[in-house]
């Protein structure tokens, strides 16, 4: 998703928005562009394509020496990729630039408008009209009142920053349901849409919220409401390192953030395992523990791999906690009129906090009476602060556009909350201390996982020329099965499908021919015998199989053509070892394939546009 950042202090702005763009690249963007203030001029330059063919443009001209300026990486949605539709966007007068983050729905009703009074638009974006509305509002002296009246006529999700050439000391920036931080220097800010591109200058941040407004000049910093009514923000440290967001010695993120699981879930589950009392703790949703105790049913929402992580917390919850569950993807509950009665909770999971459909399904629920909870990555996102409580995964930022360690932090976090809810029901402090104890050794699990790796390049790389590969799972592993399929199609652009092991019979079993790579994960569990069958009916017709299996399964071994292990493990729980295998082949046939790992074509990071 597009990236927003700008800077007024005393340094060049020129490079701090340069690195800032770069630090944004992961969110994914097809142009990009910057607009300074030099000499009583608004400059404005831009490009289709990467950073560095801006980079190459900025080159061709005098260097700006300004210290005020913003930035833009578009992901666009109205309008071709092309140096026309990059942003910066300006006004008719040319002394007013904006860049935008999020989609103008009624922007060809205020085109027609501004048209009707003159106004020739040189893009075919929706942002452009917002631009030229501002212009066409603006009196000398008051670009933010200009921005106010504009956005009260807007309809849609933004996040911008615009400057004005007759104040020149002046940024003026807003959002609605499109992110945006304020990073607090000393004489200095920095505000982008996302904190990686302001850890390095400072770790003060102020969290914009939606329908606010903020003027930075060099005097300070004021916050207003839509309705011009005076808001005073919280300064507050971020959680991120510089140290986390550096690619840290791997070749690309989507690796790091693979080799990092153990890591990162050992701090997901720091201080929430209380071994002595067989219960989890989890502070952010004590103050509803009640609440929760008492729910009557749960709907666990999100979008892509936060929607398979969904899939096993409903899992989970049932076999913990006994609590009815279901899920849902929130692009489709946010429409679907959903039935919320009393006693229902929401959980919204999402690992940048900022996904539209999920931001938007959770305020439904919020409308109709549910409690709802966070699984989020992304400390201070939005959904975290919308959400009535929750549950940070604290598996440190992911970059790669590929989620990995979060989708392993999204299933930790949910089997911590199912054990938690099902200390408050029927689960016993024995059967929880199992789980718990078996939840603490899954890093070292991983870990094991991990030093196949070169075993699992070797096989992909025999098969990353072949097309429509299947994905196969029971049970727990269904989920990991679709989540085993999106990870190679996002980032190796190979069709994949998954589903459970069992409906292979009811259609899909027409698509195996011979050589058709069929990916079943057959640990020992409930359905092993099961899932052994229909690694059968796939050989029988000439399918290849690759297998996930328990350490020390040599049957599984005499049906497949390769077998990935990994430690024996409790069915609940396999999901976040089971899954590590198919990250890494994903990862691997990318790379075989001269794909670009950590920014897959057409995806942004986060979809923070509907
Ligand atoms: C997963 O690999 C994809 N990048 C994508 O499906 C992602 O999970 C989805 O867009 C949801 O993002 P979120 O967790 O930030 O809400
Ligand atoms: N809707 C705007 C455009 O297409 C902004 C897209 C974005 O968020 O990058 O230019």
């Amino acid at each position: 998703m597009c990236g927003i950042i700008g800077y007024i202090g005393f340094q060049r702005a020129q490079p701090i928005l340069l690195e800032g763009l770069k630090r944004l690249e992961y969110r994914g963007y097809d142009s990009a562009g910057v607009a300074t203030i030099e000499d009583g001029r608004l400059v404005i330059v831009k490009s289709a394509g990467r950073i560095s063919n801006l980079e190459a443009c900025l080159e061709q001209r005098p260097l700006l020496q300004s210290t005020i300026g913003i930035a833009h990486t578009r992901w666009a949605t109205h309008g071709c990729p092309n140096d026309i539709n990059a942003h910066p966007h300006s006004d008719a007068s040319g002394r007013i630039a904006l860049v935008h983050n999020g989609i103008i729905e009624n922007y060809a009703t205020l085109r027609q408008y501004l048209e009707g009074k003159g106004i020739t638009f040189r893009s075919e974006t929706d942002t452009e009209v917002l631009a030229q509305l501002i212009g066409h509002l603006y009196a000398p002296g008051q670009l933010e009142s200009a921005v106010r009246q504009a956005l009260i006529q807007v309809q849609g999700t933004y996040g911008i920053a615009v400057l004005c050439l007759d104040e020149p000391d002046k940024i003026v920036v807003a959002r609605r349901g499109s992110p945006l931080i304020i990073g607090v220097g000393a004489d200095e800010y920095i505000v982008a849409s996302d904190a990686s591109a302001i850890v390095q200058h400072t770790s003060q941040v102020i969290y914009l919220s939606d329908g606010e407004i903020a003027c930075l000049d060099r005097q300070g910093l004021r916050t207003t409401t839509l309705d011009a009514r005076q808001v005073s923000k919280a300064v507050q440290s971020l959680e991120l390192t510089l140290e986390q967001i550096e690619l840290g010695g791997y070749q690309h993120y989507m690796q790091k953030e693979i080799f990092e699981q153990p890591t990162a879930l050992r701090n997901c589950m720091r201080g929430r395992l209380d071994m002595h009392e067989s219960r989890v703790v989890l502070g952010g949703i004590t103050k509803l523990d009640r609440e929760l105790a008492r729910a009557r049913r749960i709907i666990l929402m999100g979008c892509g791999t936060a929607w398979h992580a969904a899939l096993i917390g409903e899992y989970l919850l049932e076999d913990f906690a006994r609590i009815p569950a279901e899920v849902e993807y929130a692009s489709e509950f946010r429409y679907r009129n959903p039935v919320i009665e009393f006693g229902t909770a929401l959980v919204a999971i999402s690992q940048s906090g900022e996904t539209a459909d999920t931001l938007a399904a959770l305020r439904e629920g919020k409308e109709r009476g549910a409690t709802v909870l966070g699984v989020v990555n992304a400390v201070g996102s939005t959904i975290a602060r919308e959400t009535d409580a929750g549950v940070y995964l604290h598996v440190g930022p992911e970059i790669g556009v590929a989620s990995t360690k979060a989708f392993t932090g999204q299933v930790a976090v949910l089997a911590m909350v199912a054990i938690w809810l099902g200390r408050k029901r029927h689960l016993s402090p024995t059967a929880a201390e199992i789980l718990i104890r078996e939840l603490a050794r899954i890093p070292e699990r991983i870990e094991q996982v991990l030093t196949s790796a070169e075993h699992i390049r070797e096989v992909t790389e025999k098969y990353c020329d072949r097309e429509n590969w299947l994905y196969l799972g029971r049970g727990y592993n269904y989920p990991v099965a679709l989540e085993g399929a999106l990870k190679l199609k996002e980032i190796s652009y190979i069709h994949a499908e998954g589903m459970p092991a069992a409906e292979m019979k009811h259609g899909p079993i027409a698509l195996i021919s011979k050589g058709t790579p069929a990916v079943f994960i057959a640990t020992r569990g409930a359905q092993y015998g099961k899932v052994i069958s229909n690694i059968e009916e796939v050989r029988s017709r000439g399918g290849c199989i690759i297998a996930v299996a328990t350490e020390g399964d040599a049957a599984v071994a005499k049906l497949a053509d390769h077998v990935f292990y990994v430690p024996d493990t409790p069915d609940p729980l396999q999901p976040l070892v089971t899954v590590v295998p198919l990250q890494l082949m994903a990862y691997y046939a990318a790379l075989a394939r001269g794909c670009n790992v950590d920014k897959p074509r057409n995806l942004a990071k986060s979809v923070t546009v509907e």
